[in-house]
């Protein structure tokens, strides 16, 4: 089957593409032939190499073997199931997520970190969906347990995962300020953003004048990177926080070692795959509650990943480049 593969960390033309064998399946697993995918800022990390220099590296490390496939969501088709597997059969359309390595003709996925894809969803929507889609929504339930009328700063609202969040933020009723660099100030309000702020021109700082109940960071920060503490754009989110509010990051993996300000709880986490959770996110899109933003989409091949690559990390971009099996 068909891979494409990073034989070298490195710029974009180090993606070529391989012949590898179809993954056998453990009991639990599914194999799918895969459709659509998309790009997360975590892969061109990889990609470049410089998550070889993070102190994050300990956690990958059968991830970072060459060749290395990229890649870590997948929209398709089930073609075989593990013996344990229950919720799934041959044929169904199914979205979710892997560790690694979905640039792939057929993928194999655990039966828990898959839904099936509603009707009206295409494969292409449903592959750019499970990473962004469930961060914001842990983000905001699980670890932001958000209330309706809430006030919520989100941060980097035209991005994968704040323009998820801006959606699923004001369906359950919260008063949600975004920010966003100019171009994206139209598309973030058409998402339900009440106020948004181009952060590449005013200190967000002075635009909040009423204290927010939750800061959502997701605002891509190069600098945060090699130590994971969030620097000047940390002191000024606790900044506009309420008294034991909440700020949560997706990106200062360190920030629960800063010292308790005003009883503000500051939370990293990690994504984590679950089905329920994407059983919640499938029916808000059978519902037309929330829309994946596709910005572009390109080809399976290598020139389609090197120029999907460029797209995303050079923007400017609003939502999710898509690698698809739909155009060749
Ligand atoms: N912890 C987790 O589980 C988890 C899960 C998913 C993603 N992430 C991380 O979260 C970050 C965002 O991911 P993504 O997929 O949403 O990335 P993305 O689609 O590339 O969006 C990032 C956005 O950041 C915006 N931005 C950059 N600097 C900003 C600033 N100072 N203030 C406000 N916005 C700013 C950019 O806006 P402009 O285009 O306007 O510049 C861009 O829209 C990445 O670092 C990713 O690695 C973490």
């Amino acid at each position: 089957m068909k891979a494409i593969a990073l034989t070298s960390f490195g710029i974009p033309e180090v993606l070529k593409e391989l012949e590898l064998p179809i993954p056998s399946l453990t009991d639990t697993q599914v194999l799918i032939e895969m459709r659509a995918s998309s790009i997360n800022p975590a892969d061109y990390l990889f990609r470049n190499g410089a998550i070889l220099q993070s102190p994050m590296a300990h956690k990958f490390p059968d991830q970072l073997q060459l060749p290395l496939v990229l890649g870590n969501e997948v929209a398709g088709i089930v073609q075989e199931v593990g013996r344990k597997v229950t919720h799934f059969k041959p044929g169904d359309r199914v979205m979710g997520m892997i560790q690694r390595g979905s640039y792939m003709d057929y993928v194999a996925a655990e039966e828990d970190h898959l839904a099936v894809i509603p009707e009206n969803v295409s494969f292409d929507e449903a592959g750019a969906a499970p990473t962004v889609t469930l961060t914001a929504w842990q983000a905001l339930f699980e670890h932001g347990h958000l209330q309706p009328e809430q006030r919520i700063l989100i941060h980097a609202g035209a991005g994968g995962v704040g323009h998820v969040a801006v959606q699923l933020a004001k369906q359950h009723g919260a008063y949600v300020i975004a920010t966003a660099r100019n171009y994206n100030h139209d598309f973030v309000r058409a998402l339900g953003a009440d106020e948004v702020i181009d952060y590449t021109k005013v200190d967000f700082t002075t635009q909040i004048t009423t204290p927010v109940d939750i800061v959502l960071d997701t605002a891509k920060d190069p600098s945060t990177f090699g130590t994971g503490l969030p620097g000047e754009m940390g002191e000024k989110n606790f900044s506009v926080i309420k008294e034991g509010g909440t700020y949560i990051s997706i990106v200062a993996f360190g920030i629960s070692q800063y010292p308790k300000v005003r009883n503000i709880h500051a939370h990293f986490f990690q994504a984590q795959p679950k089905r329920t959770d994407f059983e919640f996110i499938a029916d808000h899109m059978k519902n037309n509650k929330l829309k994946i933003h596709i910005n572009e989409t390109f080809a399976f091949t290598a020139q389609g990943l090197l120029q999907a690559y460029r797209k995303s990390e050079e923007g400017p971009k609003r939502g999710k480049v898509v690698i698809t099996k739909t155009i060749k």
